[in-house]
């Protein structure tokens, strides 16, 4: 029978995104291998600083026309603060991409993985997803500024849900938890002190509720949903909330399981009438690029949450597993130095590339 084929836009940008990203395209290739489909990936070098040194931009003016046609975009990291502002090169780049294809759903999977050192004295298995909405809410330009320089200074920012942004996102997260064994959704809301917003999120909770019978759902306070994230991480399952509550929860989330060189990240469209874009959380980290030791185990499982997306869930679940395996067994040979270990971002990989392959 025909195997399934995918286009990957591989775009490694700066620092430690071109060492951790083709490392991580050698376990998504064994995944492939071992699972019959075939991954056709291409190179792209813009999104990066030095493509702004040659070019005076981040990306060409027809890059929408360049990556769109792809199933999805493969994304390292962006930026080199010693060579131009952060605003700069990440404007011109991954959030032009974000808002161009309509990402609205920020997806952040954090997992507490046996052997790597938890912060936390009695964590108990962690296992959750962030849902995070990703085009309105607390972030717009709506608002202004009056009486500038006077006594009498104000600033007013509003903030915007629509029913079809608040809707689609939740469509999102309870697909999603009705997928997963648990089929548990936890809602961040803030309803008792913000009196218009987010009693209207609330309201349309519990009308999407009732087209997801099967999944349960909390709703609790952001404040209160944070404390219970350090005080008992393994009762959540997937948590949704706006785009203030979801970028608070999504670092604090991965923070509970130790190296932020874990953590990965998607940008999804999940209608899937754009390319969505998958990254490893952390960013360039100058501080150790072109050394060969950053970990390449969050932008491996970046490749995982792709594979995932595009439908091919065993490879998926079979990559985590591989890294589960490799970490578990702690061989400091293996492992990078932000785990402990002795090793580089490639003998890290090629160990999940093995276990991959072996099992
Ligand atoms: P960073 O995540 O690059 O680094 C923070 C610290 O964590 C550094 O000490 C670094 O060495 C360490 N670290 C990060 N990833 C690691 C890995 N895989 N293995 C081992 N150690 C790791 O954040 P920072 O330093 O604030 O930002 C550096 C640049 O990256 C900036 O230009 C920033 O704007 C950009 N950035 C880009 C992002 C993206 O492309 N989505 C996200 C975050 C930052
Ligand atoms: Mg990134």
């Amino acid at each position: 029978s025909a195997s399934k084929q995918y286009r990957v836009a591989v775009i490694p940008g700066d620092g430690i995104g071109r060492e951790v990203v083709p490392a991580a395209l050698r376990v998504l290739a064994a995944a492939a291998k071992r699972f019959s489909f075939a991954l056709a990936t291409s190179d792209f070098d813009f999104a990066s600083c030095d493509y702004y040194d040659k070019h005076g931009s981040m990306m060409p003016a027809d890059w929408e026309k360049q990556l769109r046609p792809f199933d999805a975009i493969f994304f390292g990291a962006v930026g080199d603060p010693r060579r131009m502002p952060d605003h700069v090169s990440l404007w011109g780049s991954l959030l032009q991409m974000r808002r161009t294809f309509d990402l609205y759903c920020n997806l952040r999977g954090t997992r507490l993985i046996p052997g790597v050192p938890c912060p936390l004295r009695d964590p108990g298995k962690i296992d959750m997803v962030i849902v995070r909405e990703n085009t309105e809410g607390e972030y717009t330009e709506m608002g202004g500024k009056l009486f500038h320089d006077t006594d009498r200074e104000m600033v007013v920012q509003e903030t915007v849900m629509t029913r079809q942004g608040v809707d689609r996102i939740l469509e999102y997260a309870f697909t999603l938890a009705a997928s997963r064994p648990a089929k548990h959704l936890t809602s961040a809301t803030k309803s008792n002190g913000i009196a218009l917003t987010m009693p209207y999120w609330d309201s349309r909770v519990a009308a999407m509720s009732a087209r997801f019978p099967d999944v349960r759902v909390d709703s609790m306070h952001i404040d209160a949903l944070c404390a219970a994230f350090v005080s008992r991480p393994a009762s959540f399952d997937v948590v949704v909330g706006s785009n203030l509550f979801g970028d608070i929860l999504s670092d604090l989330a991965p923070a509970l399981t130790g190296s932020l060189g874990l953590a990965a990240s998607g940008n999804i469209d999940p209608t899937r009438r754009s390319p969505s874009v998958f990254e490893a959380v952390h960013g360039s980290a100058l501080d150790i690029a072109g050394k060969n030791v950053a970990n390449p185990v969050g932008q491996i499982e970046a490749g995982a949450l792709m594979l995932r997306h595009l439908g091919e869930e065993a490879a998926a679940d079979a990559i985590s597993k591989a890294v589960d395996a490799v970490l578990g067994r702690g061989d400091a040979a293996e492992l990078t130095r932000d785990l402990g270990g002795k090793g580089s971002t490639t003998s890290l990989a090629e160990a999940v590339e093995k276990e991959l392959l072996s099992a």
